[in-house]
């Protein structure tokens, strides 16, 4: 490729644009055609002690700015991003591989978040609550906690860096941001929509390059006091343990082995719409993608078939052509990872309905595409049934009735999304109760969270954290409580009572 001509980007530190200062770099290029988007800096250690070194000096002013006017800052970027949509989202299908409409929905994700947290700056409310002593006034304020670090994917480019960038600055905290090597073009949009919206010098910062030099520094540097990461659960393992000798704050959003219910009672063309939504939507490439199905025997066979010929119609191509509805996977590695897995659903003895090969016909072969691919007869505790695959791979597994179909969702180590299908509204709440995951959906399959309320996940696809939604306002800020005694005499709380007051 003619890496001549491909565009020259760099780190954004302390409001310049600069290089990394070992000069080196590395390319972004098109999963769906090979092509080039980018020049990156491969930036080191040495790039994010500058970058946390100007975030740290920044929060300095940062804190201080009232919370909503930095929440203008965030509106006037809403405004922007608007703007940019198209853009941004021609970009995104060229540089992850993702469809029109699902780039353009990562985009709205972005705008979303950043007109509800940008009212956040007018509320970010504390508590005020009765004291148990008299004349005197006690209540508890949310306040910031220093530089973010924020690690983020490449398979939600904009989204993902605005649900951990957007929440962390209204509550006034500055960032390093440290983008996925696939997606850094995106990343790198963002970032200079944030300068012109008017954020100030050194509250934003964007260091390229790789999680074993760049993702490590950020999250051993003592400086930085909260690191948020969306990625696999190994990295998950490994930033918590390298982020306990500094006693770093770690949100973690992690995988998911997330499964949608069909009882025998379910639309069916209602159910087969959601699983090929949520199975085949970004090629699968979601951590809330549905890569397991649980399926009532009396639907079984009659779902099989439906679904097996609508995943046939699918058509395999570029992210921008209109007519395509599964895009590329993100790069080589990942399209050999997703076949492995198909290697082992055949040997585990499941069967494969239909996909499991690479599609590398014609103009496809330029890129990484694999065909959509549908296993049945699935034991739960195959492989397949029980790792993240991160493609469009589904597996089918039958049961009996709902309590088996809820013992098989939460059969699994993690627990981000989930689904069921059913016109029982008794199964609906059982189901809503019980199944041990951070997100349900009834009637609707395991994808499209709304960015107001909480998305995370229980067990290991996370810490306990939660982003968007109120909940992220508890990664970014701290309580303090404040009590302050107006009585002018000392009061001892739990001693001094009204039958024995202070002396
Ligand atoms: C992710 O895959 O990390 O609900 C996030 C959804 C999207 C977000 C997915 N709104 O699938």
């Amino acid at each position: 490729m003619a890496t001549t001509t491909a565009q020259t980007f760099k780190n954004f530190i302390g409001g310049e644009w600069v290089d990394a200062v070992s000069g080196e770099t590395f390319e972004s290029t098109s999963p769906a055609t090979g092509e080039t988007i980018g020049v990156f800096p491969r930036s080191g250690a040495e790039d994010v002690d500058r970058a946390v070194d100007v975030a740290k000096a920044a929060f300095a002013d940062w804190r201080l700015v009232p919370a909503p006017k930095r929440g203008e800052i965030l509106f006037a970027l809403a405004r922007l991003l608007e703007q940019e949509k198209p853009a941004l989202t021609e970009l995104m299908t060229h540089e992850m591989g993702k469809v029109k409409a699902e780039a353009g929905g990562d985009v709205q994700e972005a705008i979303d978040i950043t007109y509800y947290m940008a009212g956040e700056g007018r509320r970010l409310f504390g508590h005020t609550t009765p004291s148990e002593l008299r004349d005197k006034w006690n209540m508890s304020v949310r306040q910031p906690i220093g530089v973010v670090g924020a690690i983020t994917p490449w398979n939600f480019p904009v989204a993902i860096p605005s649900w951990k960038l957007i929440p962390a600055l209204v509550c006034g905290n500055t960032v390093v941001l440290k983008p996925a090597t696939d997606t850094p073009a995106l990343a790198e949009r963002f970032v200079e929509l944030l300068a012109e919206a008017g954020i100030p010098s050194g509250v934003v910062n964007i260091v390229h390059g790789g999680g074993g030099t760049v993702g490590e520094r950020l999250v051993r540097h003592p400086d930085v006091r909260v690191i948020t990461l969306t990625g696999s659960r190994e990295t998950g393992v490994e930033v918590l343990k390298a982020a306990a000798d500094t006693l770093t704050h770690v949100h973690l959003e992690l995988g998911g082995k997330n499964a949608i219910i069909v009882l025998d009672d379910a639309d069916l063309e209602l159910a087969v719409d959601g699983i090929l939504w949520s199975a085949f939507g970004t090629s699968g490439q979601r951590c809330t993608a549905a890569s397991r199905v649980i399926v009532q025997k009396g639907a079984y066979a009659e779902l099989q078939s439906r679904l097996v010929a609508r995943v046939e119609k699918l058509r395999l191509g570029p992210g921008w052509e209109d007519d395509t509805d599964i895009g590329p996977v993100i790069n080589r590695t990942a399209l050999e990872k997703i076949h492995s897995y198909t290697e082992i659903g055949k040997d585990e003895g499941a069967k494969l309905l239909t996909g499991g090969e690479v599609a590398g016909d014609g103009e496809l072969g330029k890129g990484f595409f694999y065909r959509p691919t549908v296993f049945a007869d699935v034991d739960p505790q195959m492989r397949i049934a029980q790792e993240e695959i991160f493609g469009p791979t589904t597996a089918l597994i039958p049961v009996g009735d709902l309590d088996e179909a809820i013992r098989v969702s939460n059969g699994i180590k993690y627990g981000l999304s989930s689904s069921i299908f059913t016109r029982d509204v008794n199964a609906a709440f059982r189901a809503m109760r019980d199944l041990e995951a951070g997100i349900t959906y009834v009637n609707a399959g395991t994808i499209g969270a709304e960015v107001h309320l909480p998305f995370g996940g229980t067990k290991d696809t996370g810490n306990g954290h939660r982003e968007a939604g109120q909940a992220a306002l508890d990664v970014f800020t701290e309580w303090k409580s404040i009590y302050v005694d107006y009585s002018g005499r000392l009061q001892r709380a739990q001693i001094d009572t009204e039958e024995h007051p202070a002396p």
